[in-house]
This record gives C-alpha cells, structure tokens and sequence, in this order.
C-alpha cells in the first residue's frame, strides 16, 4: 500500500524526519509530496527542498520525494495512494487537521488520512519555529538534519540576517 505524506517542508525538520520514519514500517512505499504553491514565496527552492528531503531519507527503502501543485487528493489519486499521512504534534494541531481529513474524505472517500503522532523530544518543532531561529543565528543543530542547518546558515547569511 502506498501512503502519500503531504506538506511544505520548508524546510524538512527532524519532526517530519519521525513521521517518515514511522510510516515507512507501515506502508509498502511513502511519497513525501512537496506542495509548490504559486502564492507562497518559500525560503527553499523545490529543487532544494526534494535534494534536502532526499538526502535526509538515503538511510531508508521505499521513500520517494515528489511534487504537487493543486489538491493533494488528486495527487494522491494520481500516484496511487490510498492514504494521506499527517502528523500531530500537540492538541494544537488537530483542529485544522481534523477539519483538513474530514475535507478531504467528502473530496474523496476512497483515500484515508491516518495521524502519526511525532515523537515527544520532537513535539515543539516546526519549520516556522526552525526559520525563526536560524534567522536570528540561534542553534537548530538538534531541530533539522546537518545539511538543511548548513542550508538555513548560507540562505540567512546571503540575506544578509546573519
Ligand atoms: O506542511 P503544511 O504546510 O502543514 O502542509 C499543508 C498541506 C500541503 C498538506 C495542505 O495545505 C494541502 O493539502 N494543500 C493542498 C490543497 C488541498 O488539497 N486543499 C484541500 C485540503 S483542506
């Protein structure tokens, strides 16, 4: 069975890394689907976002990166996934998410959202949280894998933020 993991990933935190990592011990393949959203000017790239995400899943079989514009549903559809893997970090979280699955279901009743909670030590990250910091200088080194804090680094210092 073929799960499809949804987001922006921008950039790829070590709490997505988790929900990965968990899913692939459930599913026969994870796509993890890169939102390109025409509206968002990201900080990443989408060709450095899947080398970023590609580099951070080497260590695991059956992870591919893609890309999406539109309704993740139908990307879903179109790559042949049944389920749409999302993770909750805290009861924060599941407002939105609830009303994101239940969406989702009347769109297409046929693909399942399933929640992974990520791990405690993980609870409080998010790639805002990890911008936020990065911009500012602080220490990430425990929040994305070594090459995205490299990334966020070089990205922050051409700003000129840093
Ligand atoms: O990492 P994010 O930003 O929390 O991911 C949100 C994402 C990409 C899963 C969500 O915004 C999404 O699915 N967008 C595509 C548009 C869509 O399908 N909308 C209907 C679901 S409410």
């Amino acid at each position: 069975m073929i799960a499809l993991y949804p987001g922006s990933f921008d950039p790829l935190t070590y709490g997505h890394l988790d929900v990965i990592e968990r899913a692939v011990r459930l599913f026969d393949c994870v796509v993890v689907a890169i939102l390109t959203n025409p509206d968002k000017s990201p900080l990443f790239s989408t060709k450095e976002r899947i080398d970023q995400i590609q580099k951070a899943t080497a260590h695991l079989d059956r992870v591919e990166v893609d890309t999406f514009h539109g309704l993740t549903i139908n990307f879903a559809r179109q790559r042949g996934a049944q389920v749409l893997i999302r993770g909750l970090r805290a009861v924060s979280d599941f407002e939105l998410e609830l009303q994101m699955a239940q969406t989702n279901r009347t769109l297409a009743p046929e693909i399942e959202t399933l929640f992974l909670s990520t791990s405690t030590v993980h609870s409080f990250l998010s790639s805002s949280l990890v911008k936020g910091i990065a911009r500012l200088g602080g220490p990430v080194s425990h929040m994305v894998p070594s090459h995205i804090e490299v990334a966020l680094s070089e990205r922050y210092s051409v700003r000129g933020e840093i």
